[in-house]
């Protein structure tokens, strides 16, 4: 099995790499070969939005080391993701990625049986409340299963070394994923930290006419108090229908499809209309 560990950290010996080296060293340990990718030495472009690879299914044609990314993920078992938190979610090569990840589309749709980990690290508590949410899309992106996640403490580089209980944590997500590659995906478990949402296991949630609804798969709960406790019941229609189920994910690439007709038969109009904005002076 191989089991691919991906740094989402440019601190060399930071806490994101010990933490993902410490998971994969547990796993070669227990036979997995093992391969780490520090993604912020990867020189990657934003998605232009040029939308080729949806509508024509087209490769991407950005000429950039993304699909060094691709190559690696293609050719692994099981993946490890991690990254420090910066201003409140992961650092920025994350969402890069996941921008570019677009392409992958027909893989999101059709794939999700290669499982994966996630570690989020961050400075201090409650200063991360989208870190492990954008990880978990990340993943979803990949056609990844999460099957074990962990949020880690600690500030300056390597700190978390000085953590005991933490290293042991990333050594059993090791662990945990290289045993999930050994099984087939309809007996993958998850065993990560439960979290309110059944589905993403996060605790991020927007209030919408009456429900809870989880802002990263969609899942909807009605609220009640009882005993002065909010307890949630959730939607069994919204839990089999979530945003990363085939049938949603289905859904939304028809909804971006179908606006290409639409755009096309107005497009003369909008070229009109978009003159005085060409127009408009640039700094540069
Ligand atoms: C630019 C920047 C922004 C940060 N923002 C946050 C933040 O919003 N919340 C937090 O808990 N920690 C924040 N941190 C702290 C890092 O998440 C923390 O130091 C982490 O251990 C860094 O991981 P690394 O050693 O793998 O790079 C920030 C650090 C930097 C450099």
């Amino acid at each position: 099995m191989k089991v691919l560990g991906l740094i989402g950290s440019y601190r060399k010996s930071g806490n994101t790499e010990v933490l993902v080296k410490e998971a994969l060293m547990e796993a070669q340990k227990l036979g997995a070969q093992v391969d780490v990718l520090r993604l912020t030495d990867l020189k990657i472009e934003p998605c232009k939005g040029c939308m080729a690879c949806v509508f024509k299914q087209e490769e991407c044609k950005i000429r950039d080391d993304w699909n060094i990314f691709r190559k690696k993920l293609d050719e692994s078992d099981a993946v490890i993701i991690g990254a420090p938190t910066y201003l409140l979610g992961p650092a920025g090569i994350v969402k890069m990625i996941i921008d570019r990840n677009i392409a992958f589309q027909t893989r999101t749709l059709h794939g999700g049986s290669k499982p994966g980990a996630i570690i989020g690290v961050a400075g201090i508590k409650g200063w991360e409340p989208f870190t492990m949410a954008l990880l978990n899309v990340f993943m979803f992106t990949c056609g990844i299963k999460v099957v074990d996640q962990a949020i880690f403490y600690a500030q300056g580089p390597g700190e978390i070394l000085l953590d005991e209980t933490a290293m042991e944590r990333a050594k059993k997500l090791g662990k945990n994923v290289l045993q999930a590659a050994n099984k087939p995906a309809e007996d993958q478990t998850y065993l990560g930290e439960q979290g309110v949402c059944p589905v993403c296991h996060q605790n991020l949630f927007s209030l919408k006419n009456g429900f809870l609804e989880c802002a990263l798969c969609q899942v909807k709960a009605k609220p009640e108090i009882i005993n002065n406790k909010i307890r949630l019941s959730f939607d069994r229609e919204s839990l089999k229908a979530h945003r990363w189920s085939e049938a949603l994910f289905e859904k939304f690439f028809s909804a971006i499809l179908d606006s290409g007709p639409r755009f096309l038969s107005q497009k003369d109009e909008i070229k009109k209309r978009a003159e005085r904005y060409i127009n408009f002076p640039h700094t540069i």
